[in-house]
């Protein structure tokens, strides 16, 4: 099924994509945030929505501006981000872009904190976030391609393939997000796709050729089966 320019495979189809940061507070002024900028999930929500999909964006806090012809949400925590993704199931398509926090603060405070003179600082006490790709990925609403990413800087394909099988998607996008490849936060990036039949190289592409591919390709496998 090759797709050629101005064609709309996607048209009557629902997605759902997550893309920033997410914002964990310490206090009302302070929070544990990420290098992500939104660049790359925004593009894939922009790219599918051109194919003709109705196209719902979960955002952290990002500085770049919403997509168009995509509905916009905006969050700033995970857990915020899981419970809007969650209320949105049943979709025909998620890819969960997004750089969420691992960690929220356990205590955060509803005052801000306060530097005691000469007293050591009280320790951040972390808790574990819940996972968002790793419950749509086994919900019973489970979508029909489910795609996540894999933000790596060591032994990319390997822990790549871990998360594919971890978290039941059907692609795994992984890129190195070492300081010196600049993707984290640049507008190129150089991916693999992973699938449990192989994995395939792409070449040094820009953010937006990537998520034109990435769309094409999850046409491709809606209107395969
Ligand atoms: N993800 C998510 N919810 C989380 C953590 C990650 O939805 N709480 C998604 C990301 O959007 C991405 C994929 O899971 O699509 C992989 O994220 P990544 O941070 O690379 O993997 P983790 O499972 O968090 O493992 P680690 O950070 O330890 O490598
Ligand atoms: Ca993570």
């Amino acid at each position: 099924a090759l797709l050629r320019d101005g064609d709309r495979p996607l048209e009557g189809r629902t997605a759902l994509v997550t893309s920033g940061p997410t914002h964990e507070p310490i206090d009302p002024v302070r929070y544990i945030a990420n290098r992500s900028s939104g660049r790359q999930g925004h593009a894939i929500a922009a790219a599918l929505a051109r194919l003709g999909a109705d196209v719902t964006l979960v955002s952290g806090p990002v500085t770049i501006p919403d997509p168009a012809g995509v509905t916009t949400i905006h969050v700033e925590r995970a857990e915020e981000m899981h419970d809007a993704v969650l209320s949105r199931l049943p979709v025909d398509i998620a890819v969960m872009v997004a750089a969420v926090a691992d960690w929220r603060v356990a205590t955060s405070s509803d005052q801000k904190i306060k530097k005691q003179a000469g007293e050591a600082p009280a320790p951040l006490i972390l808790t574990e976030n819940p996972d968002i790709l790793k419950t749509v990925g086994h919900h019973e609403k489970r979508p029909r391609v489910v795609v996540g990413f894999a933000a790596e800087t060591q032994d990319i394909e390997e822990n790549a393939l871990r998360k594919l099988e971890r978290k039941g998607a059907d692609l795994i996008v992984a890129n190195d997000v070492s300081p010196e490849t600049g993707i984290m936060g640049g507008s190129r990036n150089r991916v693999k796709i992973l699938s449990p039949t192989g994995v395939e190289a792409w070449p040094d592409l820009t953010k937006d050729e990537v998520a034109d591919r990435l769309a094409r390709l999850i046409a491709e496998r809606l209107t395969e089966r």
